[in-house]
């Protein structure tokens, strides 16, 4: 299972200058469509029913964005957690030929959408439950789209990572999901817009052949994408000059000794295994040795 880390061992290593001009400020209150909402009564008709979010839908520039943003293609099931009145799960559909399903605990909303859906014409690609997003099943999704809060976003995240797919995009409008920082980020008409990868896990020790009888092994700490390890070739200390994880796809830059240059090891995480996804030098998969180091 993904442990949901309460601190940062890579903060140190965090170079603060690539976020440019980032706005870290609370969105929840600067998100320009939620500033005049009050925050204290999501409350529904029904007396038992609370919303997480109130309804505000995303005007139709930033769903394009969001879609633009999270490369929907039509091999894509797209999922919208709080889908509203159906507008980015319709929209994915109708633009990008991509299958979605909506979820909402709001009736009216998922009624709403589903009549979205048959006026476009796309209720053959598209399906709208009402349920609780905290709760239902989107394990299936390639995309997730989110139009929560920060709050909602980090009660939702241990389920993002551990129940989504590797390399799952999942794009955020305003709302940040806390110390997870976002593969990509834009900013769009004042609106900031956020982009993760789901990662593989990674962390523990691996070894592995290269093609000219090297033993190569590794070990990685891992936090959400970013890992740092310590690496070794047949028992002697070498350099981890760089380890980049996206998705299931892992490159790791390793340097046997000062007289060598620097191998570049594409792999592919599969099941307990990681798989040569590029080049020649590496002739067996890595597998295994310890889970924790
Ligand atoms: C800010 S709106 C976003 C609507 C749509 N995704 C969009 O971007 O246009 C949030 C939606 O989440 C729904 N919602 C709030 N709490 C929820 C929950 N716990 N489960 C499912 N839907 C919820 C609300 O009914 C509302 O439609």
């Amino acid at each position: 299972m993904y442990r949901d880390l309460a601190f940062d061992p890579y903060d140190d290593s965090l170079d603060e200058s690539e976020l440019g001009d980032y706005d870290f400020d609370d969105y929840s209150l600067s998100d320009p469509d939620f500033r005049d909402l009050d925050f204290d009564d999501y409350s529904l008709d029904e007396p038992d029913v609370f919303l997480d979010v109130p309804f505000v839908p995303t005007d139709e520039k930033v769903v394009q964005a969001m879609l633009d943003l999270a490369e929907v293609t039509s091999k894509d099931l797209l999922y919208d957690l709080g889908c509203g009145d159906g507008r980015i799960v319709v929209a994915a559909a109708l633009d990008r030929n991509a299958r979605g399903i909506g979820i909402d605990m709001d009736p009216m909303r998922v009624a709403e959408a589903m009549e979205y859906a048959g006026n476009t014409g796309v209720e053959f690609m598209v399906d709208f439950f009402e349920d609780d997003l905290l709760e239902a099943d989107f394990s299936q999704a390639t995309v997730v789209t989110l139009y929560l809060l920060d709050l909602v976003n980090v009660e939702l995240r241990p389920r993002l990572l551990n129940e989504l797919r590797p390399g799952t995009r999942i794009v955020s409008h305003a709302f940040d999901m806390a110390d997870w920082r976002p593969d990509e980020r834009k900013s769009f008409s004042g609106i900031n817009l956020f982009k993760w990868i789901v990662p593989a896990q990674v962390a523990g020790a691996w070894q592995w052949q290269a093609s000219d009888g090297d033993t190569y092994k590794v070990e990685l700490e891992q936090k959400f994408q970013r890992i740092k390890g310590k690496a070794w070739v047949n028992g002697k200390k070498a350099q981890l000059n760089n380890a980049l994880l996206s998705g299931d796809l892992l490159e790791l830059l390793v340097q046997k000794d000062a007289e060598n240059s620097p191998i570049s090891f594409i792999m592919r995480c599969e099941e307990n295994q990681l798989v040569a996804a590029d080049g020649d030098f590496q002739a067996t998969p890595a597998v295994k040795i310890k889970d924790t180091i």
